[in-house]
């Protein structure tokens, strides 16, 4: 890897910790025992596509969820709100040491902090910040975040994101050739506002308990990028230049800036814990990785095969069925214990998973908790 990065990143990021040596490219295998475990992962879906009261909770098998009911969830005077989105709390424990991790901000600023304050879940009191990929609807409550967090985050509060390309100017070119404006989130004015930013590029322990993927290889031959997602080219030498974001010997894409090239999403990462006696909890948010590549990546870099959950956006809505089938199939030969589809995973799957392998289903919905440990 790029020696002075992996210096950079120790020092920017404290409480950082790369996993293995010297590999490029996020497949780096680590002695299961150097990967921290925790006895108990508290994950919280802050914010989601759907809401739905009636969702199963209680205890199912060895996990236990809790669902948000009408009118206030758990004595609030905050009616939690829904939207094309992703956001998580989670909250881990190690013995007596507790860590908080936000991961995403889901589309708007005022789904999100309506949210935090329906679930009682106060942003200063994050260990770390981890955003999965540059599309709105997972970073746009970030900025009003790390407003509302100046003066009061903790020392040296630190964004992970998982490469450059996460910072370049999105896109989504429609059939009719409409282009739909994805956002563009801004380093420098997330810096301003006193966040640190870390590229972590390769898999990397965050805030002592949690495991971020690094960049996840594309191993399976089914899953894939959206077809239609583009990223905006900037100008050379500068960190959205149209080549950077492709692995270097792989492609070369010869780009004007402003120009959109093909979106491959190279710096999307995916985040796990370990769990003591359950296994891995993989959670992705978007999946345009796929979710497949995505855990296989997890299970990699931490030399630890059994699964227990598999949570998350699976991007998986807009696919053909083939595609879903082909998923499931891979899905069922991990074998995990439970598996939560969120945000674009779709119906479909949903109905799929509910027909090969219905008790290992819970149903995603806004302002969810699910207890894994004990
Ligand atoms: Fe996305
Ligand atoms: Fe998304």
């Amino acid at each position: 890897m790029r020696r002075r990065e992996f210096l950079k990143l120790g020092v920017v990021a404290g409480g950082t910790v790369l996993l293995g040596g010297t590999a490029r490219f996020g497949i780096l295998v680590a002695a299961p025992n150097e990967i921290p475990s925790v006895d108990r992962l508290v994950l919280t879906n802050l914010v989601d596509n759907v809401y739905d009261i009636f969702a199963k909770g209680g205890k199912i098998g060895n996990v236990t969820v809790t669902r948000s009911t009408l009118p206030f969830p758990y004595g609030s005077d905050a009616m939690l709100l829904s939207e094309h989105g992703l956001a998580y709390h989670l909250q881990s424990f190690r013995g007596d040491e507790e860590k908080q991790i936000l991961l995403d901000f889901a589309l708007t600023p005022r789904t999100l902090t309506n949210n935090y304050q329906g679930l009682r879940v106060d942003p200063s009191n994050a260990d770390a910040l981890i955003i999965s990929h540059g599309h709105v609807d997972h970073y746009g409550g970030l900025l009003d975040v790390a407003r509302s967090l100046q003066g009061r985050a903790k020392p040296g509060l630190t964004l992970y994101a998982g490469g450059r390309d996460t910072f370049c100017h999105r896109w989504v070119v429609q059939p009719d050739g409409k282009q739909l404006d994805y956002g563009e989130l801004k380093r420098d004015q997330l810096e301003t506002r006193g966040l640190k930013v870390a590229l972590a590029e390769e898999p990397t322990v965050v805030a002592g308990h949690a495991i971020t993927s690094g960049h996840i290889p594309r191993i399976t031959d089914f899953e894939m990028s959206p077809p239609a997602a583009r990223l905006e080219a900037g100008a050379t030498g500068s960190a959205c230049e149209s080549t950077f974001h492709f692995p270097p010997g792989t492609v070369k894409i010869e780009a004007k800036p402003g120009d959109l090239v093909k979106d491959i999403f190279w710096g999307e990462h995916a985040t796990a814990y370990n769990v003591k006696d359950r296994g891995l909890v993989v959670i992705s948010s978007c999946g345009h990785a796929g979710i497949i590549n995505s855990v296989r990546q997890i299970q990699k870099s931490t030399g630890i095969e059994k699964v227990h959950a598999v949570v998350g956006g699976w991007h998986l809505a807009p696919y053909p069925d083939e595609i879903i089938a082909k998923t499931v199939e891979a899905l069922k030969e991990i074998n995990p214990d439970y598996l939560i589809p969120m945000h674009c995973t779709g119906f479909r799957t949903m109905m799929a998973i509910e027909r090969e392998m219905p008790q290992k289903l819970i149903l995603p919905s806004t302002g969810t908790r699910v207890v894994f440990g004990g």
